[in-house]
């Protein structure tokens, strides 16, 4: 029978140490390989209105699933504490993330309270948001008005069945189309478009997708299916490296490599040369980007995570709540940062080495992407 909880991380979730002599933020942080913390991406539900095959598969996430309890989820106060902390220690860019994170009530609500906090350097801070696409044509407004930057919208095909395929509860490509366009209209760019291509599920849709997205606004990125979680069954035979799709996309659209927008950029870029714009592609598997990560977790119920595959969380929920000061809470975060030496891409072999006997990897519907 197939396990229908994920708490096992939780479980496991050591509270996040206190150090003796609380510090206060510098704005910058460096980790035991000497990345910097600048990048966090905050969970704000563990719930989704799709299934993608690849992230919550339905024979796991059915009916009987248990989600987070709300009292179990940081409230928007509380992450916007925590957030500036980590903002006051160098952090400059933010992302929302799911599950679906459009599904959280009052959203916008957040994106106000994050829109006002204030930087180190007086630069604003680069607020996105990850989603599936299927509530932006409602949401993309309201959105931009509270201070959202842009989006990144996930899409696995342009053709409809194989769409529906992925995405498992038959929603249509058209509507996550609207999506875009509505969030284009509401200045919400410059809007990326992920997909995840899995071998002989959606890598017909290669093509199709960069001939559709060529010479528009969006930046179409090839995502190479990843070994996260525990519940998608992963097969490297199901994943087509990025060479490939740059192999096949130029065979027919001639491209051009392009260099990175800035230093830890997860997506290698290429140009079209007739000029109808780039692609991106995220070689997690192929071409580990660990060396310069800089990318820490929070879930939606508290626990930090440093690594995309880590099978622990540290538990800041626990220091908020029992009364921790700013300095106290501050301190465990860069006493947390300062011993990282994640680099699991880098190390991964076929199966999950280096994992704990017994242990499970943290599911991406919980971490977000
Ligand atoms: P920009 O801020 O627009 O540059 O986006 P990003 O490069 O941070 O990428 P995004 O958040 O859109 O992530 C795209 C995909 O890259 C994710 O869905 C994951 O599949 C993969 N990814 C992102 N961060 C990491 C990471 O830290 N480790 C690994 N292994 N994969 C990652
Ligand atoms: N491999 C690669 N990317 C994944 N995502 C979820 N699961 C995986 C996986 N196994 C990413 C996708 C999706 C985002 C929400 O998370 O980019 O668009
Ligand atoms: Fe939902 Fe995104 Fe996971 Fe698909 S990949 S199930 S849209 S969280
Ligand atoms: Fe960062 Fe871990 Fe992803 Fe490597 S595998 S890039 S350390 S999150």
């Amino acid at each position: 029978m197939a396990e229908k909880t994920i708490l096992i991380n939780d479980l496991r979730a050591p509270a996040l140490a206190v150090p003796a002599a609380p510090e206060a933020p510098t704005g910058l942080l460096l980790d035991a390989r000497g990345r910097p913390l600048h990048d966090l991406r905050i969970s704000v539900t563990d719930r989704c209105n799709f299934r993608c095959v690849y992230c919550m598969p339905k024979e796991v996430f059915d009916k009987d699933y248990a989600y987070l309890p709300h009292s179990a989820l940081l409230s928007f106060e509380e992450i916007a504490r925590v957030a500036r902390l980590f903002v006051a220690h160098g952090v400059e860019k933010l992302r929302l993330t799911g599950g679906e994170p459009l599904l959280r009530k009052d959203l916008e609500r957040l994106v106000a309270m994050l829109r006002a906090l204030p930087t180190p350097s007086g630069r604003p801070l680069d607020l996105t948001l990850t989603t599936n696409g299927s509530l932006l044509a409602r949401k993309a407004r309201a959105l931009k008005d509270a201070g959202l930057d842009r989006v990144t919208v996930s899409l696995d095909a342009l053709d409809d069945t194989v769409f529906r395929r992925m995405n498992d509860v038959d929603f249509a490509v058209s509507d996550v189309l609207g999506g875009i366009e509505a969030a284009h209209a509401a200045g919400l760019g410059p809007i990326k478009v992920n997909m995840v291509v899995k071998a002989g599920t959606n890598d017909g849709q290669i093509l199709p997708m960069a001939r559709h997205f060529k010479g528009t606004p969006f930046i179409l990125r090839f995502i190479e299916y990843m070994d996260v979680g525990a519940s998608n069954g992963w097969n490297m035979d199901e994943v087509v490296p990025s060479s490939e799709v740059v192999r096949r996309i130029s065979a027919e659209l001639p491209l051009a490599p392009v260099g990175a927008n800035y230093a830890g950029e997860t997506a290698e870029r290429w140009r079209y040369l007739d000029g109808g714009g780039e692609i991106g592609v995220i070689s997690s598997v192929t071409h580990a980007f660990c060396h310069d990560c800089t990318r820490l977790r929070l879930s939606t119920e508290g626990k930090l995570y440093t690594c995309l595959f880590a099978t622990r969380g540290h538990d800041l929920r626990a220091l908020l709540r029992t009364g921790r000061s700013d300095l106290e809470i501050s301190g465990a975060i860069a006493q947390l940062w300062r011993a990282r030496t994640d680099s699991y891409s880098e190390t991964r072999t076929i199966s999950t080495a280096g994992l704990e006997r017994g242990a499970r990897k943290v599911e991406m519907s919980y971490i977000g992407g």
